[in-house]
């Protein structure tokens, strides 16, 4: 298959509006086209037709029973996908749409049991990307899109990230700059008794609690026990080459991470360190990428899928990274990070 790669203007959409019409009619007729969010790239077919929606699977390689977010392009659009809308929504959907904020619904008949994995529950968002809400406008149906990654591979926030991972394997990728955020929405299910946060982003635990009081935070993360994110339980976001995060102090870290990349670089390995612009000067001798400023952690949110594919691009076979805070969106930061790692984590106590 030949993939069709459009630029728009992400800056007035409605310039491109040629563009977007394009892959509106790829969605309509049962195709699969990419597109910018604000958090990350998504991998876009109409969610009203299975057969479309199963092309997503196929392309990505992802498992069946991983259910797909539904994109919507205005608040009047969710009320036909959803059984109902709970109060607690109704104050989440005012404060935090359109945003980074997905929502956990029961499903109405009208969704396809592909686009949830078989649950009766349904994640619906409304992306505040302008690129965005026109293409979803503009297809006219509800857009089923996870990231627009192949399964297990680090988010894409740049449409050449989606070319990497999905050139010849889906029809169109609408070319709309980098994704600011970087990382994916936060997931919340107001099904239960007390909302939970399925999947932390940058739409905080805290923000979530000032509105609602209480809020839970899921943390079986493994393939044993059944989390409520299908998603969650499989490793994720993982570049080529084997991570380790050191956890501690960025001072007693950088002395361990620098130990350990002279022992692999002197068995030959391809190195490589992901630091921050405060300790990027403690290490030499290697790859050194810097993630971010500590100081701002969006600023680390938005560029670490992408240097932990700029890792596997320049070849490299061994990475350790610095760890963060996990409060406000250290807690998403260190999420993506661990899950890469699946579980190559050392503790520096010093
Ligand atoms: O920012 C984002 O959310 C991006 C952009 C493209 O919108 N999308 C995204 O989709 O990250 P994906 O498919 O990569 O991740 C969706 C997550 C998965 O972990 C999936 O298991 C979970 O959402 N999910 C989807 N529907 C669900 C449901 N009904 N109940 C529980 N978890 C659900
Ligand atoms: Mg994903």
């Amino acid at each position: 298959m030949n993939t069709l790669i459009e630029k728009v203007d992400y800056k007035n959409p409605c310039n491109s509006i040629d563009v977007i019409m394009k892959g509106a009619e790829i969605i309509n007729g049962g195709g699969l086209v990419a597109f910018p969010t604000e958090t990350v790239y998504g991998l876009g077919a109409n969610a009203l037709d299975p057969s479309a929606v199963k092309k997503i699977y196929s392309a990505k390689g992802r498992p069946s029973d991983n259910p797909l977010i539904i994109h919507i392009s205005e608040i009047s659009e969710l009320k036909p996908l959803v059984k109902e809308i709970p109060e607690r929504a109704e104050i989440l959907i005012k404060k935090f749409w359109p945003g980074a904020l997905t929502i956990i619904f029961k499903k109405s008949e009208l969704i396809p049991m592909e686009v949830t994995g078989g649950l009766d529950t349904v994640a619906v968002r409304f992306p505040k990307n302008e690129v965005a809400r026109l293409f979803i406008k503009t297809c006219g149906v509800p857009v089923a899109a996870p990231s627009a990654n192949s399964s297990g591979k680090p988010s894409p926030t740049r449409a050449s990230h989606v070319e990497f991972d999905l050139y010849g394997k889906i029809d169109m990728i609408i070319d709309g700059g980098y994704a600011v955020h970087g990382l994916e929405s936060t997931i919340v299910d107001l099904t239960g008794d007390v909302p939970c946060i399925l999947r932390p982003g940058s739409v905080t635990r805290e923000m979530l609690e000032a509105c609602l009081g209480e809020v839970d935070v899921e943390t079986a993360v493994n393939a044993e026990t059944a989390p409520k994110a299908p998603g969650q339980k499989y490793q994720h976001y993982s570049p080529k080459a084997k991570l380790t995060i050191v956890k501690g102090k960025p001072d007693a870290a950088a002395g361990v991470i620098n130990r350990l990349a002279k022992q692999s670089m002197d068995k030959n390995i391809k190195t490589g360190i992901l630091a921050t612009v405060q300790t990027k000067d403690m290490y030499d001798g290697c790859m050194v990428l810097v993630a971010g400023d500590r100081q701002s952690s969006d600023t680390i949110a938005a560029n670490l899928f992408k240097m932990l594919r700029k890792f596997d691009y320049k070849g490299i076979e061994n990475i350790y990274s610095e760890s963060f805070e996990q409060c406000d969106l250290g807690m998403a930061i260190m999420n993506r990070l661990e899950k890469a790692a699946g579980g190559n984590i050392i503790e520096v106590s010093e």
